[in-house]
């Protein structure tokens, strides 16, 4: 009794997944061919998720490492033994929207793909796992694409709510967290990764990113609307790509820019969480000559049907400047960053700040004042395997400063946060890069970037340390 409990009793520990990197199963069990399938590795990469180069244009031997990534559609069973293994008693996972609807058109649901969670969820439950669903993750049948343009028009709005009718009735009473969109605001970063969206030649990029967004608004609320009607218990997420922009320096226009870049991000979850579009929005929108078509019902559709918690990725903080001659750039979760002389870099140049994560939970819980969910969190390394053993202290180290954050957060600032999902539990395909090199995972999967490998698992070090932290419900940290 005497010893300060670090977490709360029934804190969520786990990880997460998404079936674009870590399902494949391309053609197997009724798949339609999705978003992420077109998507290659190498140096177009880039250019297609951002919808500026377009995917029926690449050669013949263009690898799409999506389709077959780690192979969980043939390996659930082991990889979700780890995942027991480890005590967690959360698993966020993705599903394959055009497993359930191959073309997304179709009147019926494909019973295989639905059978395939089913047994996913049963055994999950079984071993006192809570499901966390994303219900699109980068991902949506590829005929929507090309057929409609995407989010651009307002029947993909009726293909999604149709999908998540199917998940919403087949899971009542099993599953209790969904997030509607994974990264939602990534759409105005990576368009056609992030919404499907190919920009045609002329086109105003903003307009068609905001009318885009304005319709993956529109779906969310509806979701939620439908969610509550088909199951009044279930808890509903925005998801957002998170991570606080610092000013480079204490110039105030560096202040003002960091205020501005935060809203690029805190625009979706301002929408989402307090169910209208915010004034500094509208205000952007009409200096930019941005005009939105709305159905009249929009904006109660917006009011009545907002979030019940905010989850979030955070991998690190960003830098700006309003000088754009200032600083040096690095990598980052694909939205632009200076580097942070402060902070340390990954061997990919993503930062490391985990007193940014404590930041970044107090500005979202000050904002909003509603439960928080950390989705992904997580240190992407290159792992060295000798004599059959993965060392990865890097890694260890990475996790157990941002967890401590995350404590100090609760302990010391009083946010109220569900959980933690650190990403790709299981090693997956990285979605910027498309390397497996990239690894996040407490479990190694053997395989290259050229897709050579037995896809035979093998417990890293951290797979050891995380259970002990589970086990003692982080008072190991
Ligand atoms: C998030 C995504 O942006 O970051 C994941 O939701 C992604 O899909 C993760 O994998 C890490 O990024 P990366 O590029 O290292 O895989």
């Amino acid at each position: 009794n005497s010893i300060e409990q670090k977490f709360p009793k029934d804190f969520l520990w786990g990880g997460a997944t998404a079936a674009n990197q870590y399902e494949g199963g391309f053609g197997q069990g009724g798949k339609g061919k999705a978003l992420v399938d077109v998507i290659p590795s190498g140096n177009k990469r880039r250019d297609v998720m951002r919808g500026m180069f377009d995917y029926k244009e690449l050669n013949e031997e263009s690898i799409y490492p999506a389709r077959e990534a780690v192979d969980f559609y043939n390996h659930w069973e082991e990889d979700i033994d780890y995942m027991i293994e480890m005590g967690f008693s959360v698993y966020r996972f993705s599903i394959s929207w055009s497993r359930i609807f191959p073309t997304g058109e179709e009147c019926e649901s494909n019973k295989e793909g639905i059978d395939f969670y089913s047994k996913i969820v049963d055994k999950l439950l079984a071993n006192n796992i809570e499901p966390l669903i994303t219900i699109c993750h980068f991902d949506m049948p590829l005929q929507l694409i090309e057929k409609y343009g995407s989010w651009r028009d307002r029947k993909v709005i009726d293909a999604y709510l149709k999908y998540c009718k199917v998940l919403f009735e087949t899971f009542k009473g099993k599953v209790k967290y969904w997030i509607t969109f994974n990264e939602i605001n990534m759409l105005l970063h990576m368009p056609f990764m992030g919404a499907g969206i190919l920009f045609e030649d002329g086109e105003d990029k903003e307009q068609v990113k905001y009318q885009v967004a304005h319709h993956e608004l529109i779906a969310s609320a509806l979701a939620t609307k439908l969610a509550k009607e088909i199951d009044s218990t279930f808890q509903i997420g925005c998801m957002l790509a998170a991570g606080q922009f610092y000013p480079y320096s204490c110039d105030p226009k560096d202040v003002f820019d960091a205020l501005e870049k935060n809203r690029e991000t805190f625009f979706f979850s301002d929408v989402q969480v307090r169910g209208h579009y915010p004034e500094y929005a509208k205000q952007k929108m009409k200096t930019n000559g941005i005009e939105i078509k709305m159905l009249p019902e929009d904006e109660m559709i917006l009011s009545e049907n907002t979030v019940d918690f905010i989850s979030f990725s955070y991998y690190a903080s960003r830098l700006t400047s309003s000088d754009p001659s200032k600083g040096e750039s690095t990598g980052g979760n694909v939205i632009p960053t200076l580097r942070n002389p402060h902070l340390e870099i990954s061997d990919w140049g993503w930062q490391i700040d985990p007193l940014g994560l404590r930041l970044t939970l107090n500005v979202l819980f000050e904002r909003y004042e509603k439960p928080l969910f950390i989705v992904e969190n997580g240190l992407g390394a290159a792992d060295e395997v000798k004599d059959g053993k993965i060392n990865d202290d890097y890694r260890i180290d990475y996790l157990r400063k941002h967890m401590k954050a995350m404590s100090d957060a609760m302990t010391k600032d009083g946010v109220n946060l569900l959980g933690y999902t650190s990403w790709g539990c299981i090693d997956l395909v990285s979605a910027s890069t498309g390397e497996m090199a990239k690894r996040y995972g407490f479990v190694y999967v053997d395989k290259d970037n050229e897709g050579n490998g037995t896809l035979k698992r093998l417990r890293k070090k951290s797979f050891y340390w995380y259970k002990e932290v589970i086990g003692t419900n982080g008072n190991s940290l």
